[in-house]
Parts: C-alpha cells; sequence; structure tokens
C-alpha cells in the first residue's frame, strides 16, 4: 500500500491507528518475493530454505528499529535523507541515499514485474521479457491517468495476497515434518546464498516510517507497527517455505515458473494452481504498479528540491501527474530487464538496499554518540553506552549479507551508488565531503 502526499496538501491528519499501520507494513512487504523467489531460494538452500527467511527477517528487524527511533525523532520529514542530513550535515551523503532508496525502488519494479511474467507462463507461453516491458508501459499509463482509481484496489490485492499465502501453509500443513528442514545441499553457503536472494521479499519494511505524520501517538504506534509488521510476514514467509518444501521436493520447486502454485497443487490439485497463479498474477501486478508510482513520486519531489533535472518535477495540468517522472521511472525500470532473471534483478535491488540499510543504521549511531541530548521518542532498546546493540548488528548483519552476493549481481548493485555519484557530480554542484550547517543542525533543536 502507499501514501501519495502532494506538498500544497494541508496538513494530515493522524488518523491511523496500529492495525491499520500493520495493514500497511504487511502489504508493503509482503509481494512477489514470497511469490516467486521461493523457488530460486529453495534450489539454493534445499529444505533448509525456512532459514534464509530467518536471516532476512533478522536484517529486516535491526534495520527497522532504526528507522522506528529516527522516525519518531524526525517524524515530519521521514526520510533517509533527513536522517543522513541529521547525522553527517554532509548534502552528498544524503543524496547518495535517498538515491539508492530510489533506485531499489525503480529495479524492483523490473524484478517484480518479470516476476509476473513468470507466472504469466502458467496461462500463456510468452517470452518473459515481452510480458515485463507490456506490464510496465500499461500500469505506467495507470500510474499517469487514473492512479486514485488504481490505488484503491491496494487492500484488495494485497488480502489476496495473504490469502494465496495462507492456502500454500494449509496446504502444506498436514506435511510439516515429513522432510529434515536443516537439509540444504550447498550447507551454509547455500542458505546465507538463499538468503541473500529473498532479503527482497522483505524490503518495504521501512516505508512503515513514511506513515508517520498520519499515525496516531506515532512516538508509541510506528514502532510497534513495525515490528509487528515484520513478525508476521517472518512467521507467513517461513510457514510457506516449510510447507513449500513438505509438498514439492525442493529440486523441483527451484525449476517450477509458478513455484507456490506448483506447491499448492500438490496438495489440492490443479484447481489451487490455477488460484494461487491468480494470486501471484495479482500480488506482483499490484506490486509492479505501487512501486512504480512511488517510484515517480520520489523522483518528482527531488526534483523539486532542486537535486534532480527540473523537467521532471514538472506536473500535466491535465493528468495532473508527474508525467516526464512516470517515463523516468518507466525507462530505467526498463535498463534492467534485458537482465531477464528475476532473481538476478531482486539482488540487484536488495544490494543496493542493503548499502543504504548501512548507512541508516550508521546515522543512527553516530546521532547517539554526537547528539545525546537530543530528544528520542522511541528509544530503541538494548544499549551499551551511545552504541545501540541492534543498530551495530544492523550493520554487521546488512554488510555480512552483502558479501553473500555473487561478483554479477555485486558489480551491477555497485551500479546503483555509482550512477547516484555521477547524477550528484552532474546536477548538483556541491563538493562531496562539504559539511551544511543547515541540514546539520540538530545541536539546536533540544
Ligand atoms: N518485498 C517486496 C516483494 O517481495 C518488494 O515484492
Amino acid at each position: 500500500m502507499v501514501k501519495l502526499q502532494s506538498r500544497t496538501e494541508p496538513k494530515l491528519k493522524r488518523e491511523v491507528g496500529l492495525a491499520q499501520l500493520v495493514f500497511y507494513g504487511v502489504g508493503n512487504i509482503i509481494g512477489a518475493g514470497i511469490y516467486v523467489l521461493v523457488g530460486g531460494a529453495a534450489g539454493l538452500a534445499g529444505n533448509a530454505v525456512g532459514f534464509a527467511f530467518l536471516i532476512g527477517a533478522a536484517i529486516a528487524l535491526f534495520t527497522g528499529l532504526s528507522y522506528a527511533e529516527l522516525a519518531a525523532m524526525y517524524p515530519k520529514a521521514a526520510s533517509e535523507y533527513t536522517y543522513l542530513g541529521k547525522a553527517y550535515g554532509n548534502h552528498f551523503l544524503s543524496f547518495i541515499t535517498q538515491w539508492m532508496m530510489l533506485a531499489t525502488e525503480l529495479v524492483a519494479s523490473a524484478a517484480v514485474a518479470l516476476g509476473f511474467a513468470q507466472y504469466f507462463q502458467s496461462v500463456l507461453a510468452s517470452p518473459t521479457w515481452l510480458v515485463a516491458i507490456v506490464l510496465l508501459a500499461i500500469l505506467t499509463l495507470i500510474g499517469i491517468t487514473g492512479v486514485k482509481r488504481a490505488l484503491r484496489f491496494n487492500t484488495v490485492f494485497s488480502i489476496i495476497a495473504i490469502i494465496g499465502l495462507l492456502i500454500v501453509i494449509a496446504a502444506g500443513a498436514p506435511r510439516f515434518g515429513s522432510v529434515n528442514y536443516a537439509y540444504s545441499p550447498g550447507g551454509l553457503t547455500g542458505i546465507l546464498g538463499a538468503a541473500a536472494l529473498v532479503f527482497f521479499a522483505y524490503i518495504g519494511f521501512d516505508n512503515i516510517a513514511n506513515l508517520s505524520e498520519e499515525t496516531k501517538n506515532p512516538q508509541k504506534t510506528l514502532p510497534r507497527g513495525l515490528l509487528i509488521s515484520v513478525a508476521i510476514s517472518t512467521v507467513l514467509y517461513v510457514l510457506v517455505g516449510i510447507a513449500a518444501v513438505s509438498i514439492v521436493p525442493f529440486q523441483q520447486l527451484a525449476t517450477s515458473n509458478a513455484p507456490l502454485a506448483s506447491a499448492a497443487s500438490g496438495a489440492f490439485g490443479p484447481v489451487a494452481y490455477d488460484i494461487i497463479t491468480i494470486a501471484g498474477l495479482l500480488t506482483t501486478l499490484n506490486t509492479v504498479l505501487v512501486l512504480l508510482i512511488v517510484g515517480s513520486r520520489i523522483i518528482y519531489g527531488m526534483s523539486r528540491e532542486g537535486v534532480l533535472p527540473r523537467v521532471l518535477g514538472r506536473v500535466n495540468p491535465r493528468t495532473r501527474t508527474p508525467i516526464f517522472a512516470s517515463l523516468a521511472t518507466f525507462a530505467v525500470a526498463l535498463l534492467f530487464i534485458p537482465i531477464g532473471n528475476v532473481g538476478e534483478v531482486a539482488k540487484i535491488t536488495s544490494f543496493g538496499s542493503l548499502l543504504a540499510f548501512i548507512l541508516v543504521n550508521t546515522a543512527l549511531l553516530h546521532l547517539r554518540r554526537t547528539a545525546p541530548h537530543l530528544k528520542r521518542p522511541f528509544k530503541v532498546p538494548v544499549n551499551i553506552g551511545w552504541v545501540s546493540v541492534t543498530a551495530l548488528l544492523g550493520v554487521i548483519t546488512s554488510f555480512a549479507l552483502l558479501t553473500q552476493f555473487d561478483l554479477q549481481s555485486a558489480l551491477l548493485g555497485m551500479s546503483l551508488p555509482i550512477s547516484g555519484v555521477i547524477l550528484y557530480l552532474l546536477f548538483n554542484h556541491g563538493k562531496i565531503f562539504a559539511i551544511d550547517s543547515r541540514l546539520h543542525q540538530h545541536h539546536e533543536e533540544k
């Protein structure tokens, strides 16, 4: 789910309670990752695929706690740009972090479009790249013309995504315990490789902080909402992973275009295959739509702030949507389609996100050390002096997972920060190492 907020709107109403926040969070997190990547993950981790999901959950949890503290400190402008700016006062670091969050949003839309195309194979055999491009084009048009209407269906799509997962769990439940869940053909390396792949399934937890302005009692509700959303997704993912390998041998799961449909049909027959295929198609379609819209709005916002070319901030008077920003989003997503493999593109997304998450965690640590006097409406528990143990673990585990990416994914993943550096130098005229006191003003905010 997504929040769209125009700059001219009056102050947002605080009306989001805990239940709604959790719903928003779970809707943001659950998507193509579980529906598509569980097959590839089973190929790497074998029956131990559940452990791969647990590793991803731990990183999401550590980093999510840091987001919760920072979002409660700066609820009016919850964004990576603000967090990094407040911590380091350096435009370049702020820009690069925000750019990576944007770039991962755009690359993720390519990954999920490829995921949609993979499920689509079960309906009609067709080249995945073609299906992915057509889907991106149609959804870009929808984003330009009828965004409000499209997003109203978002809640329904999120419920469908969850029901699909519950069906798979129900299908596997009678067979729980039928295989050895610690067995991984590639040992620990296989499990860690699978964790790098499925981390994608957790991306989106960071968007919960976006609702800080609309959440009632955000200091308490935000961290709770975040933790509960990650917990619910983790339980669903681990159970789906266990169910899938209990029904279908992991080798078979790894080669399926629609792994969860294959799993469900293994227990409930061909009708279940069709139902889960439809759930997979709708879930991935919805995720792409949301990613494209959020991506275009971030581009629009960055252009309005003057950090991207001005043309991208233009709003078409007739459609009242940022057409150029939407087309730019489409164009960047298109660049990643030729990679062709959903897992590969998802890994690029995760790589970029993990880099940004490391920066966010260090921003929290830096603020704890240099500005201990700041009011922290929510302070992450478990601290040794100024050191937040979970933020430190967030840095260490994100970094550790980064080392598990293959060279190709790592190099492609590095294209995200590198393109950010090029853009910064082209459009920002700022010096990379300069400190700007206007950005870095936390000392006055007692
Ligand atoms: N977590 C989101 C998904 O799995 C990106 O589709």
